[in-house]
């Protein structure tokens, strides 16, 4: 019988993990059928038992579950309890396997197709949010020289530096936007979400250091206004969240089939230019 996947969230329409794991599918050969499912917002647990019972599989899941699916889970991978979210589930008897692959999706996206090796490397990380937390372990793995979060509610950050730092003593600082002063940073990462409502976060074009790479995590929003300030400073390294996107995808889908497919046709097809 051919083994069912699903994305679960509310709205789902607009999940684009349906045509990503189809086409990873097909170019693994593995026969999985993969599907949205739309759950009513007070009914997360009944619809993942249902699917369960219905044979399913496994799991991604989008906003805005990533909680409910961390309280479901019996099994939560060190990832999703640092994000404090998960994105991706694996039904196996009774056991629910919860993963959070976000943070390494950002991570193999920069370092692997964007070309953009982290380790000694300053980074600058905006918002302190589900995103940033998600994204933090995985950036600190990769031995950058720095990492700062931003933030305008400056305790958040302050709470997610202190967070990391239970994983050891970790080259990591907190701070609001006013203290960044000129400091300029390798890699800046906006995970905050003003990009959904058009905003620009109080970001200078100081916080861009020559050569500087300006990554959206938001997909498809074109040159947003993040982006755009990134450009005034000069920057010519800029890409959004579609290569995360699809990286996270493929860790989920080599965790649950054993192969991890090649993401740069599915990145190719969903580009939106940054115009
Ligand atoms: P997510 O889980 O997607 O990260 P979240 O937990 O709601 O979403 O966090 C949103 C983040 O975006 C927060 O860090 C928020 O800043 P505050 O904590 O100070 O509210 C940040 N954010 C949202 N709109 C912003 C804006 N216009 N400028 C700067 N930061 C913004």
């Amino acid at each position: 019988m051919t083994d069912r996947y699903a994305v679960i969230g509310n709205p789902i329409a607009q999940s684009k993990s349906p045509l990503i794991h189809s086409a990873f599918a097909q170019v693994t050969g593995q026969d999985i059928h993969y599907t949205q499912l739309l759950s009513p917002l007070d009914a997360f647990v009944q619809t993942v038992d249902a699917f369960r019972a219905a044979g399913g599989r496994g799991m991604n899941v989008t906003a805005p579950f990533k909680l409910d699916a961390f309280a479901y889970a019996t099994d939560l991978a060190p990832s999703a309890q640092m994000a404090g979210a998960v994105n991706a589930m694996k039904f196996e008897g009774g056991r629910v396997y919860a993963e959070n692959f976000d943070g390494v999706g950002l991570v193999r996206d920069l370092v692997h197709n964007l070309v953009t090796p982290l380790k000694g490397r300053r980074i600058l990380i905006l918002g302190a949010g589900g995103a940033t937390r998600g994204a933090l372990l995985p950036l600190l793995n990769q031995a950058p020289d720095l990492v700062v979060i931003v933030n305008r509610t400056v305790a958040k950050a302050q709470e997610l530096s202190t967070l990391a730092q239970l994983h050891g003593s970790l080259p990591i600082q907190a701070m609001g936007y006013s203290d960044l002063q000129d400091q300029a940073f390798d890699v800046v990462i906006n995970a905050t979400s003003a990009s959904f409502a058009s905003a620009l976060p109080p970001l200078t074009t100081a916080a861009f250091a020559p050569g500087c790479m300006a990554y959206e995590m938001a997909y498809g929003k074109g040159l947003t206004p993040f982006l755009q300030l990134a450009q005034q400073a000069g920057v010519t390294h800029l890409a959004d969240g579609v290569g995360m996107l699809a990286e996270q995808a493929a860790e989920a889908f080599a965790w649950w089939r054993g192969v991890r497919p090649e993401t740069a046709a599915v990145i190719a097809q969903l580009t939106i230019p940054l115009i």
